[in-house]
């Protein structure tokens, strides 16, 4: 008798994952991403528009036009709690263009609103799609301006201008974008950040040409948004034109509420002999610290009030002592049904734009990893290519089962595989925080380095995963590469020893 030791490197993603609150759930954050629009969730009004995955906010013509319209949050967002008496702090980012079919034509720009009303739409011209013409007090909004037509009626200073509107079109504080190097009506992507801190009273408005959050806002404003922030509020976009050709489109958005003690998770007792159940419990934050921080941190179980990290392995080597390699392709491959799936080929080129540069999260020794969006579902996964060959399709099936039926609240799971064109493709889940170092090594925003408690919920939620590994998963898996730099997944297969 003969025992075969299979070796498999692992190589896994570090990265921090956000706890999700998909619904609004009372005085709960919320966390809404859209890296692209379908119809889901959103509600359109007026001109708006959905095309390609991007929403144009105005009329779409050749021709000078007078339009508005906006599109929102289909679900109201909490803001304020009545109960703990606890207002939320808020931070979007998005992307969008404003672009002129005829240079010579423009106005009047777009707005970012939070507004108590699901119809929240106002007229065309320098109503920016928020104000009703007939009556100017009838729609409430807290807005972000970014105004490409000079108001004299509103007050405005200029044509290209970035300004906070509480209820009216007459800024509080503006700002000229042009100063800081940004064209808003250029036609380029732009990327806007707004970040309010409540308990700071303070709104700070970022610009950039890159994806890269400038140091220093465009605007910030010291001001106290709780007489404002409603209970629940609808979040959206809204944008008009008069008598010109321009286009107004927004490409993606995210957007989150922070401040809100948890509501305690509903952790399910899972079987431990039930492999299929997912392990991946969502625990809310704590509501301590300053907002960066409130990201951070690790779900350690029931009772420990932290936002979970989602840790996997880098580099690992499976060694599996007594393989007993009689199991037949055949049922290992139905073994992988219930878990992950085999994708075509097709539809990872297609998902990541045919692994298309931008599309890159990071490179690893083993290959590339890339950000895939499949637009069916509306998912989004992590692809890693690699150009390696393989030895065997029997192997690799082999190896796979085992690191699909690896489940651990910290480990990064695997949806699918595909072995295609001498290529080897694995789909993890996507964690949308990039990698730990990140968290680890840089300062928060505010110039702190991250707290030891923290780090300490990290190396102990590390060491939980690796004691899965070691000791309590049915085929052990020795680790031998913690990393924390994240970006790297895969197997690499046939290994004999
Ligand atoms: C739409 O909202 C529901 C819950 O409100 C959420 O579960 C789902 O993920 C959202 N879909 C998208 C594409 O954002
Ligand atoms: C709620 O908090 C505000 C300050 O954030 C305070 O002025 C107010 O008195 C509080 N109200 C109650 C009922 O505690
Ligand atoms: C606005 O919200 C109400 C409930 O508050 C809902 O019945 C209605 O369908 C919503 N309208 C839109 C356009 O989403
Ligand atoms: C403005 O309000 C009037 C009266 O409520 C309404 O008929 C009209 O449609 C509104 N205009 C816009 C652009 O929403
Ligand atoms: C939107 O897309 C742009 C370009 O691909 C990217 O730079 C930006 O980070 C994205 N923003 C969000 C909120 O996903
Ligand atoms: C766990 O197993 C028991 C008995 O095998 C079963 O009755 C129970 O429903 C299972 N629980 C879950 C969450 O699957």
């Amino acid at each position: 008798m003969y025992t075969r030791k299979l070796l498999v490197s692992l190589i896994g993603l570090i990265l921090i994952n956000l706890s999700h609150y998909p619904d609004y759930v009372l005085s709960e954050n919320v966390n809404l991403d859209f890296p692209f629009f379908t119809l889901r969730n959103i509600t359109l009004l007026g001109d708006s528009y959905l095309r390609n995955g991007i929403v144009g906010l105005t009329r779409e013509l050749g021709v000078p036009s007078s339009s508005s319209g906006s599109v929102m949050y289909n679900y109201p967002v909490a803001f304020f709690d009545q109960e703990t008496n606890v207002t939320a702090s808020f931070s979007t980012k998005f992307s969008f263009s404003i672009a002129n079919v005829n240079p010579s034509s423009f106005g009047d720009g777009l707005a970012f609103f939070l507004s108590p009303n699901n119809q929240t739409l106002g007229s065309p011209g320098g109503y920016l799609g928020l104000v009703n013409s007939s009556q100017l007090s009838k729609n409430k909004f807290i807005a972000i301006e970014f105004d490409t037509r000079q108001d004299l009626h509103f007050n405005d200073p200029d044509e290209d201008h970035v300004g906070l509107d509480i209820d009216s079109l007459v800024s509080i504080k503006t700002a000229n974008s042009i100063l800081r190097g940004v064209n808003l009506k250029g036609g380029n992507l732009i990327t806007a950040w707004i970040d309010y801190e409540n308990g700071k009273k303070k709104l700070e408005i970022f610009l950039s040409y890159s994806s890269f959050k400038p140091e220093v806002p465009l605007l910030s404003v010291g001001i106290d948004l709780s007489d404002y922030l409603k209970e629940f509020m609808y979040v959206g976009f809204s944008a008009s034109t008069e008598g010109s050709t321009e286009l107004h489109c927004i490409e993606n958005w995210s957007f989150r509420t922070m401040g809100f003690r948890p509501i305690r998770p509903k952790i399910q007792p899972h079987n431990v002999s039930d492999s299929s159940v997912p392990l991946r419990t969502p625990i809310p934050v704590s509501d301590s610290g300053n907002r960066h921080h409130k990201m951070i941190g690790l779900g350690l179980g029931i009772g420990f009030p932290a936002f979970f990290c989602a840790v996997l392995v880098v580099f690992g080597w499976i060694s599996v002592k007594k393989w007993k390699g009689i199991k037949s392709e055949r049922i290992i491959t139905s073994e992988l049904v219930t878990g992950p799936r085999q994708f075509s080929y097709k539809e990872l080129k297609s998902a990541t734009r045919g692994f298309h540069s931008s599309r890159i999260l990071g490179h690893g020794a083993f290959g590339t990893v890339y950000k895939a969006f499949f637009t069916d579902s509306g998912t989004i996964s992590a692809v890693k290519r690699s150009k390696h060959t393989h030895e065997g399709k029997t192997e690799f099936l082999a190896e796979l089962s085992i690191i699909a039926s690896l489940r651990h609240k910290n480990l990064v799971q695997l949806q699918g595989w595909c072995v295609e064109k001498g290529e080897l493709l694995l789909v993890y889940e996507f964690m949308p925080n990039s990698s730990l170092d990140k968290v680890l090594y840089h300062e928060s925003e505010n110039g702190n380095p991250l707290k030891w408690t923290y780090r300490y919920n990290i190396a102990v939620g590390l060491a939980s995963v690796l004691s899965y590994l070691h000791q309590e998963c049915e085929q052990q898996v020795i680790h031998r590469d913690i990393k924390t730099t994240g970006c790297r997944l895969g197997v690499d297969s046939g290994y004999w020893a």
